[in-house]
């Protein structure tokens, strides 16, 4: 396993990120146990979770895990979405963010969370508000590092002329949704990330599940046949056409899909860990195997080839930006 620095930042990381948000959710206490000490046992460092995971209980699950070592494990945890039924159980407001983080403590079994995410940019919130509350957390040494998800750049940069202008702790961290089905990031977040030091945790390296190829199968089990979410997100000509060839070209050179598709998103420089989900031993083992994949470029630009790349920054086409 290598080991980067997350972003700017002291602390070094795992280059791949177990996510959680199946403890709970598709893995019993049981099964997750598991999936986390193999992870463990092949060097994972990193673990990212949020509140609303299974609805707490992802955060309980973890908590257990890490009590015994707490101190050699890097957590993640966010928050933004909706936790209960009033106006004010959402959101970035200094109310909800202080209310959350101590839940999330509490849940976590722990004193500190080492990144703290906020999961979704807030229209109805003055970033000035959160950051500020952000800010105190990581005086009160409740969080370490402030991380920034599913925000946009223009959103980062105003996330970074904030806290430079008020002197608060800085933006160490992105987490954007990244694979070979999913690629706006490489236009403006990535280029952008790059410039500005900022670690990135990408996440759904496999579109959810689509990317293994088991879709292909109508008889099998996975979140595409229960969530209308994931059905909406990715339901589009192009991506059944990049699948399409996806797989096939997995499986006419003998790479394990999984293995490829996560290590596709890896050989990115600006990627520091892509984020695997899991819900048994059996799904993680070729996500872990992904390391083993020497990604050079002429692989991963034929692996590009198979999707649309994004539209750049600029309609200035021979103007490339570079990531
Ligand atoms: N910041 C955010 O907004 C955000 C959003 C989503 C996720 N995340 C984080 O990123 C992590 C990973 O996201 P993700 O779960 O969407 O990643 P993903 O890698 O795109 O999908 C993982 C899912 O694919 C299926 N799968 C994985 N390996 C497989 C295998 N070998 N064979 C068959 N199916 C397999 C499993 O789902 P099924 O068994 O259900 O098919 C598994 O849960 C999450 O745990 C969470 O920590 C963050």
């Amino acid at each position: 396993m290598n080991y980067k620095n997350l972003g700017n930042s002291g602390i070094k990381v795992s280059s791949l990120c177990l996510g959680t948000m199946t403890f709970g959710d598709g893995a019993d206490a049981a099964m997750s146990k598991k999936i986390y000490q193999t992870s463990r046992d092949r060097g994972v460092n990193f673990f990212d979770c949020a509140n609303v995971y299974a609805k707490g209980e992802s955060e309980r699950i973890l908590g257990k895990l890490i009590y015994e070592h707490r101190d050699e494990v890097v957590i993640t945890t966010k928050a933004y979405y909706p936790t209960g039924n009033t106006v004010n159980d959402r959101g970035l407001s200094r109310h909800h963010l202080t209310k959350e983080l101590n839940k999330s403590l509490k849940r976590l079994n722990t004193d500190y969370i080492d990144l703290y995410y906020m999961h979704c940019f807030d229209t109805e919130t003055p970033l000035e508000e959160s950051l500020s509350t952000l800010n105190d957390f990581v005086k009160q040494g409740k969080i370490h590092y402030i991380g920034l998800s599913n925000f946009a750049a223009w959103q980062v940069m105003k996330a970074i002329s904030i806290v430079e202008k008020s002197n608060y702790e800085p933006i160490t961290c992105i987490q954007p949704m990244y694979s070979l089905l999913k690629r706006q990031c490489e236009s403006e977040l990535l280029p952008m990330a790059y410039s500005e030091k900022l670690g990135v945790t990408s996440y759904s390296p496999l579109g959810g599940g689509l990317l293994t190829g088991k879709y292909h199968n109508s008889n099998v089990d996975g979140r595409f046949k229960t969530s209308e979410m994931y059905q909406k997100r990715y339901d589009d000509e192009v991506t059944n056409k990049t699948v399409d060839r996806f797989i096939k070209f997995a499986m006419a050179n003998d790479y394990d899909p999984v293995s490829l598709a996560i290590a596709w998103v890896s050989a990115n420089q600006t990627i520091t860990a892509p984020i695997i989900g899991a819900r048994t031993v059996a799904q993680l083992e070729p996500a872990l195997n992904s390391l083993t994949i020497e990604m050079t470029k002429e692989l991963r630009d034929e692996i590009s080839g198979f999707s649309l790349t994004p539209t750049l920054a600029t309609d200035r086409k021979e103007e490339q930006l570079s990531t």
